[in-house]
């Protein structure tokens, strides 16, 4: 039997190069060997309250863009979240078995904590737990928020998923499915939930960067290339990334702005131009101008193509709503079986 792979993606907005190295790349070239389903994390996106009608379009959206990516709905199962109200229900049923303290720890909720209440960056997990529930606080996190990572590891479990293909920030989510996953088996003495684990196909989890010099590419950071993204925008974009003065003297090991674009041509260029810039930064002879222009050209010979399939797609409502009917009943009832052995060894069944 083949082994499970599971992942979803957040409803906020479109896709970009982080999540396609990141994420959906991985998942197009999983679908074949692995028994694959993909879904659009709707719930998910309802911890940072977004507008209702800009959620209901992100969807459809996002669907289209893993189909314009190649994930095939013959070879895979793509569907909505809130489409298997399974999911809500073991939600439930795991919290009982989740530390508050646990999930207070999560760098994920530490850091949405933190901007949602409008603290300090280096404030200590202390001065957070007492801006939440001291009682001179008046400041409020929601709940949800809090519980993200429960809500993933039910996403996960209740498919019996071994693989889940996520970029290198959701490790920590995992780990935490494991332990939870851990947990249940071993107080029911069960053995129901494997332990899944991430999935590369390199040695270590991608990491794409913004093209403003910094961390990580994020819709919220505003330092994205997205997949949807015209010739003239995804142009202009590359040639405005930050870079630095120029290497000073020869020998000097890359800047940080300047390694972030070498990252990226890394994930999108043949080697040996890789090995010409990097040779050309240690020269000193690296003319940026050019580098630019060389990466944007092979960036866009993987977007334009997926773009083109996205605008089709997009239009394609009969289409996508197949697709959406199709995954939702095959989800929904591996979902169901699952709940069923939770539900009866939790003790919650019928006496009548
Ligand atoms: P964002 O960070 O833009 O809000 P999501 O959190 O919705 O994106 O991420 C969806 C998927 O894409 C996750 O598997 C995540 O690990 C991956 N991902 C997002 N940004 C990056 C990035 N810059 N590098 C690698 N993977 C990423
Ligand atoms: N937390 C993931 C993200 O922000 C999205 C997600 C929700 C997910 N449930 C999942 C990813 C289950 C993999 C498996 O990107």
């Amino acid at each position: 039997m083949k082994e499970v792979v599971l992942s979803g993606i957040r409803a906020t907005g479109n896709l970009h190069l982080g999540n396609y190295f990141g994420a959906l790349s991985k998942f197009v070239r999983m679908q074949d060997d692995y028994d694959s389903l993909f879904f659009i994390a709707d719930l998910h996106a309802l911890t940072t309250h977004p507008d209702p009608k800009t959620l209901h379009g992100n969807v459809k959206n996002i669907m289209a863009e893993y189909l314009a990516a190649g994930i095939d709905p013959e070879r895979a199962t793509i569907f909505v979240q809130s489409d298997v109200p399974e999911v809500s229900e073991l939600y439930l049923l795991m919290n009982m078995h989740v530390g508050i303290g646990e999930l207070m720890r999560t760098a994920s909720f530490k850091d949405k904590a933190r901007k949602q209440l409008g603290i300090r960056n280096d404030a200590t997990e202390g001065d957070i737990e007492q801006e939440i529930i001291g009682t001179n606080s008046n400041k409020r996190v929601n709940a949800g928020l809090l519980t993200y990572p429960t809500l993933m590891a039910v996403d996960i479990l209740i498919q019996k998923a071994n693989k889940v293909p996520v970029g290198k920030d959701q490790e920590q989510h995992l780990e935490l499915t494991r332990r939870f996953a851990r947990r249940f088996n071993s107080f029911y003495g069960v053995e129901l939930f494997p332990e899944p684990e991430n999935f590369n196909f390199g040695d270590h989890a991608v990491k794409v960067p913004g093209l403003d010099g910094s961390g990580k590419m994020g819709k919220s950071e505003g330092n994205c290339i997205y997949l949807i993204d015209d010739e003239k925008t995804l142009r202009k974009k590359v040639m405005r990334a930050v870079t630095d003065e120029g290497p000073k003297e020869p020998g000097l090991p890359l800047s940080q702005p300047v390694e972030n674009l070498i990252t990226l041509m890394e994930l999108t260029s043949a080697p040996e131009v890789v090995q010409h810039y990097r040779d050309a930064y240690a020269d000193c002879s690296i003319r940026y101008g050019d580098m630019k222009k060389q990466l944007a050209e092979d960036i866009l010979k993987i977007t334009l193509p997926i773009r083109e399939r996205i605008l089709d797609i997009r239009n394609d409502d009969e289409y996508l709503a197949r697709v959406a009917r199709m995954g939702a009943e095959k989800a929904r009832e591996r979902a169901a079986a699952t709940l069923a052995q939770v539900r009866e060894i939790m003790g919650i069944t019928k006496f009548y």
